[in-house]
């Protein structure tokens, strides 16, 4: 939007005439936005970084009705809250929750294999998500490389934008992506696709990595999954008292998998939390027995209470979901603890039979 169409806006918005497409009226002034070609609607740059969520949309003048009943503005979902709280402690977070250096280096591998023969000069990557070590890794020469995520928090405190500085980043949903049909070489996303709720916005993301990679582009993708033989609860709590787990974070993961249910229900975060806190009513004194920091037991904090449902499919569920557009072309397992569940995959899109679009 040129100035002074951003400033025609702005006077809307103390009328209450600019309202989100949802019929929420807008309370914020713009100080940047981006307008569609057909002129209907408006999204904020907020901090030089495109705000293209779907509910974030605005809409100009008449085109929306107002909403009484939503007078709160777009919908937060239990996620946005999350994400606030990861954002303010990603650095006390570990593999396998981060990307260890054995991790990049098979995304670094696997990506040049899947690249390896394309003609493209300036390979188009997406990042689903801002995480730093994929950000930053080794990408194939000439890689333009645009991140995708949906938490503003995550953008701001996470990703490592003088890093990379020639890379973009915009907020936007994976399910509904701001990217055109047939674009991108390569998708990546670390812990991204396999823990989106199933099976509704699953299948929305796995369609739109479909629609936006170009016919033999690849995707290579980590997963967090669950073994198919359920794990006592009890057993990993015996292990982590008798040092036999190496951080909280593989402690963490073990038990949101112990307590899943199917594919649909997942683990609800809290209900991990509430497990911890029967079983270790000391933190402190586990800490200081392992000999870890006593900080070592904030990762279990930000699950309290969480409503957020972490969903971890098995590899076997994983792999059915994704073979319509997808064939896969290698699975590497990292050599660490537990490293059998946490697989990265390496995909290739299927050649589209005919023209298909989607609007
Ligand atoms: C890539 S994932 C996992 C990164 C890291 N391994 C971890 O476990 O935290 C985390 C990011 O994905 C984003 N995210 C998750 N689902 C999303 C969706 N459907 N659309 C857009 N962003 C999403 C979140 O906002 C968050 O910043």
């Amino acid at each position: 939007m040129t100035p002074d169409e951003v400033a025609e806006f702005n006077t809307s918005v103390p009328e209450g005439r600019a309202r989100y497409a949802s019929g929420a009226p807008v309370t914020e002034i713009l100080e940047r936005g981006l307008v569609t070609v057909d002129e209907a609607s408006v999204y904020a740059i907020l901090e030089g970084v495109p705000a293209l969520m779907p509910e974030l949309r605005m809409v100009r003048g008449e085109g929306a009705p107002a909403n009484a009943a939503n007078p709160a503005g777009p919908r937060q979902e239990p996620w946005a809250d999350y994400w606030e709280k990861v954002s303010r402690h990603w650095d006390d977070l570990r593999p396998p929750r981060r990307p260890a250096p054995q991790d990049i280096a098979l995304f670094e591998g696997l990506v040049a294999e899947g690249c390896a023969g394309a003609r493209s000069a300036r390979p188009r990557a997406l990042l689903l998500g801002v995480t730093p070590e994929i950000a930053t890794m080794r990408w194939p020469a000439g890689t333009q490389l645009l991140a995708l995520d949906g938490s503003a928090a995550m953008i701001r405190h996470v990703w490592p934008r003088r890093a990379v500085p020639g890379a973009a980043v915009v907020q936007g949903s994976w399910s509904a992506m701001p990217i055109r049909d047939a674009t991108c070489d390569i998708v990546v996303g670390d812990s991204s696709i396999a823990h989106q709720a199933y099976p509704d916005t699953f299948f929305a993301v796995v369609g739109e990595v479909g629609r936006v990679l170009k016919d033999g582009g690849v995707l290579a993708t980590r997963a967090f999954t669950r073994p198919e033989e359920r794990e006592p609860v009890e057993a990993i709590f015996d292990d982590l008292r008798n040092g036999r787990i190496g951080t909280l974070d593989y402690c963490r993961w073990r038990l949101a998998a112990a307590l899943h249910g199917d594919r649909a229900t997942g683990t609800r975060m809290g209900d991990i939390w509430d497990v911890w806190e029967a079983n270790v009513p000391d933190p402190g004194e586990l800490m200081r027995s392992l000999g870890w920091p006593q900080e070592a037991a904030r990762v279990m904090e930000n699950l309290r209470g969480g409503e957020a449902v972490l969903i971890f499919p098995t590899l076997a569920e994983l792999r059915a979901g994704l073979v319509e557009d997808l064939e896969e072309m290698a699975c590497e397992f990292p050599d660490y603890e537990d490293g059998d569940r946490y697989p990265i995959l390496l995909l290739r899109r299927k050649p589209r039979s005919g023209r298909r679009s989607r609007a």
